[in-house]
């Protein structure tokens, strides 16, 4: 049996805070309506000239320090991404050059907010399929681009960084070794209209604005994200009093309540970020995973479970064993 065990974590954050207090003296809002409806307090945001590329360089490099080894051990980049640089080449290649990497494969993966489950399933079939032997998983955003920071309903809930994971291929006969366990992929473009970016290269030839549908999303995340949850305990014959940690995609404070709650797992098993880093969409989950594992409350030998839902809807979620 092979495992995909994550041997390292990094993140990165833009400087500029952009705190709810600030915002309102833009758009028509407050500090307590953001708070009260979100969990959000603060967001960060690239600078001018600042690329998701750098941002996701700087994440890369956290995690090949912390799993101390070098770019060339690397067999493959995935970067999950709906900000990328440009419209071609895939960001991931940009980082592969900067990170002095010029073998192996780089690729970008678009599954807007379940872009970092849907990338750690791709590498975990890679290295299960004895295809690579360790991978690079990134989720990076810029999402301050395609907001409009006209509409009050969309642009106080998003921020930019950049979360990334070394994955490494382990063969054990130990069913309790550590790796991912299972990962669960859906999607369903028939919710195409609740949640989408209104411009593209061979629509509008513009970059567009993002466009939801709050209440309808709302109301899928908690249905969709608790099954697929479900799916993945089930699929390990699990329940949720084995999950030590919950690391959810951070869209929303309530949502995560309302899925926990669904579940049955108590908040103090959840990891939050989305407080100051509001919702960075693929990168939300490895900012997550990178802080817990910074601060120790994820140890060895913990049972971890992320989930997410994004655009398109695609959603997911993903059980492993720290
Ligand atoms: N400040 C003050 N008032 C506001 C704001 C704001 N920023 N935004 C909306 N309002 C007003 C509305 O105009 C409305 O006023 P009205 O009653 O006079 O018409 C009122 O507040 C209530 O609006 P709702 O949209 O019903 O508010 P709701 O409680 O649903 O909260 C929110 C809105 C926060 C967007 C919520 O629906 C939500 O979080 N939805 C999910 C969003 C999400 O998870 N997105 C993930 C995207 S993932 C990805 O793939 C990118």
């Amino acid at each position: 049996m092979r495992r995909s065990r994550i041997i390292g974590c990094g993140s990165y954050l833009p400087e500029r805070v952009l705190t709810n207090t600030e915002l309102a003296t833009s758009v028509d809002t407050s500090d307590e309506w953001i708070k009260e409806r979100t969990g959000i307090e603060s967001r960060r945001i690239a600078a001018d000239g600042e690329m998701t590329s750098d941002l996701a360089l700087k994440a890369a490099q956290g995690a090949l320090t912390d799993a101390g080894l070098d770019a060339q051990s690397i067999d493959m980049i995935i970067l999950a991404t709906s900000t990328p640089d440009e419209t071609f080449p895939a960001t991931a290649t940009v980082v592969q050059s900067r990170l002095g990497m010029t073998g192996g494969m780089a690729f970008d993966i678009q599954a807007v907010c379940s872009g970092f489950v849907y990338a750690m399933s791709v590498a975990d079939n890679f290295i299960k399929a004895g295809q690579v032997k360790t991978a690079l998983v990134i989720g990076a955003e810029t999402f301050s681009r395609i907001l409009d920071w006209t509409d009050r309903s969309t642009c106080i809930l998003f921020g930019d960084g950049a979360g990334a994971v070394v994955l490494s291929g382990e063969d054990t006969e130990d069913e309790n070794s550590p790796g991912i366990l299972s990962c669960h992929l859906h999607s369903d473009g028939q919710y195409h209209d609740l949640l989408y970016v209104d411009g593209g290269v061979s629509s509008t030839g513009s970059i567009g604005y993002l466009k939801m549908s709050g209440r309808d999303v709302f109301k899928h995340a908690v249905e969709k994200m608790a099954a697929a949850m479900r799916e993945a305990l089930d699929a390990q014959g699990m329940s949720a009093k084995d999950v030590d940690w919950f690391v959810p995609h951070q869209a929303n404070r309530r949502i995560i309540n309302s899925t926990a709650r669904k579940l049955g797992i108590s908040s103090e098993n959840v990891i939050i970020t989305i407080d100051r880093h509001a919702n960075t969409s693929a990168a939300s989950i490895p900012l997550a995973l990178a802080e817990g594992r910074a601060d120790q409350r994820i140890k060895g030998g913990d049972i971890v479970l992320l989930e997410a839902l994004g655009g398109g809807f695609t959603w997911g979620s993903c059980i492993l064993r720290w």
